[in-house]
């Protein structure tokens, strides 16, 4: 018996289903799904997972493990609850009551090793379990994207965040050993093979989460929306920095808002730095690939300015370092982790090495993971 089934049946009578949803990593192309860029995520071997059965009065009851909290509530009084975890779950439970699904109640049970902040999308992970879970539970007959969707409106709703679709693409669409190059305009979708012989990927935990991370991520998105507004004015047919180039924001960005140009041209230059790279990783030039990440975080740290001091550091511990290829900060940003792309034999000197001096110059420790490439969310067993 799954650890998950036995916590859940010390809650909850009856057989449940287990659904497994992994956190996710992106190789690159950051800040740009909500662009209608490209981006290159994969799904980590890191899951939540959730065991769930039908109730037919009503209530909802939900025990989390990692926080060992117990939630209740009747499904016709939906609303926010204090109890921040619990708002990844009932979001998604009130966008299916919003497109009139019927649910008449559930138990469930939440766990999971994606480490929670870290910048490896965990509430994603939830919202696409609880979505998947829900589906199978009501047969509700969403296909994928239709409850990717629904996760990310989920995520706007209850959590605040007004997130591109990149967390949930990757955590319900992930394949073992491939990265997924998606499309976020079309939302085509192509599963890369992601071989990097001899190397492996590395994440480091900042192990620090700033508070700016919410409200500066939605005001980066304006930012890019007044660009596009001020190309738009000139050129009717642009409707997003997708269909932006670099001498449009030269021409009609810049002399009107430098720091909009600063913000809008990071996001144009990531989309190419992401086609180059795609094209290195094809061609197996994991060096080219490696400064592609580096050149990534120059951007995201000083042009984009969603860095930190600890992530800066991070990655400046082992911008010399020949065991190192590339790396940058990965996710929202302010906090969380590091990308890594490593020789595979350095890893142990590497982590004592930069987990001493991280220690010596903040005071705090930093965690590291190997990270294996899985699956997406399905059913487990
Ligand atoms: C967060 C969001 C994603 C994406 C990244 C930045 O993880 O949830 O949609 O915008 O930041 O690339």
């Amino acid at each position: 018996m799954l650890q998950i089934e036995k916590k859940f049946s010390e809650y909850f009578p009856g057989q449940p289903v287990i659904i497994t949803s992994p956190g996710r990593i992106n190789i690159i192309g950051e800040h740009t799904d909500y662009n209608n860029g490209y981006v290159l995520p994969a799904a980590i071997d890191k899951a939540i997972s959730v065991a769930v059965n039908k109730r037919d009065d009503g209530i909802i009851k939900i025990y989390s493990t990692q926080y060992n909290e117990l939630y209740e509530s009747s499904v016709a009084a939906l609303v926010k609850s204090n109890l921040n975890w619990v708002n990844y779950i009932i979001g998604v439970a009130d966008q299916l009551l919003k497109k009139d699904f019927v649910i008449t109640g559930f138990n469930m049970v939440v766990d999971g090793d994606v480490p929670l902040g870290a910048g490896l999308s965990s509430s994603a992970a939830v919202e696409c379990a609880v979505v998947f879970a829900l589906n199978e539970l009501f047969e509700l007959k969403l296909d994928k994207l239709e409850m990717v969707k629904l996760a990310q409106k989920a995520e706007h709703e209850f959590a605040g965040v007004m997130c591109g679709i990149m967390d949930m693409f990757a955590s319900m669409y992930g394949k073992a050993e491939y990265a997924i190059k998606l499309d976020c305009r079309s939302l085509e979708y192509e599963y890369v093979p992601l071989k990097l012989p001899g190397h492996k990927l590395l994440l480091f935990n900042t192990n620090v989460k700033h508070n700016l991370a919410s409200s500066a991520y939605n005001e980066r998105r304006a930012q890019c929306e007044s660009g596009v507004a001020l190309v738009a004015k000139q050129i009717a047919s642009v409707k997003s920095l997708r269909d932006v180039t670099a001498q449009m924001l030269e021409q009609y960005v810049l002399p009107a808002d430098e720091l909009i140009y600063k913000r809008c041209n990071y996001v144009v230059q990531e989309n190419l730095r992401l086609l180059q790279a795609c094209e290195n990783l094809n061609k197996g030039n994991l060096w080219e690939l490696g400064k592609n990440m580096f050149d990534t975080h120059r951007g995201l740290s000083e042009d984009y300015e969603v860095s930190c001091k600890e992530l800066d550091l991070l990655v400046s511990l082992v911008k010399n370092n020949k065991a190192v290829l590339g790396a940058r900060m990965m996710g929202g940003g302010f906090g969380g982790c590091t990308l890594n792309l490593v020789n595979e034999n350095e890893i142990e000197r590497l982590v004592n090495e930069v987990g001493e001096k991280y220690l010596l110059q903040t005071g705090l420790s930093c965690s590291y993971y190997v990270v294996a490439v899985g699956g997406g969310t399905s059913v487990a067993g």
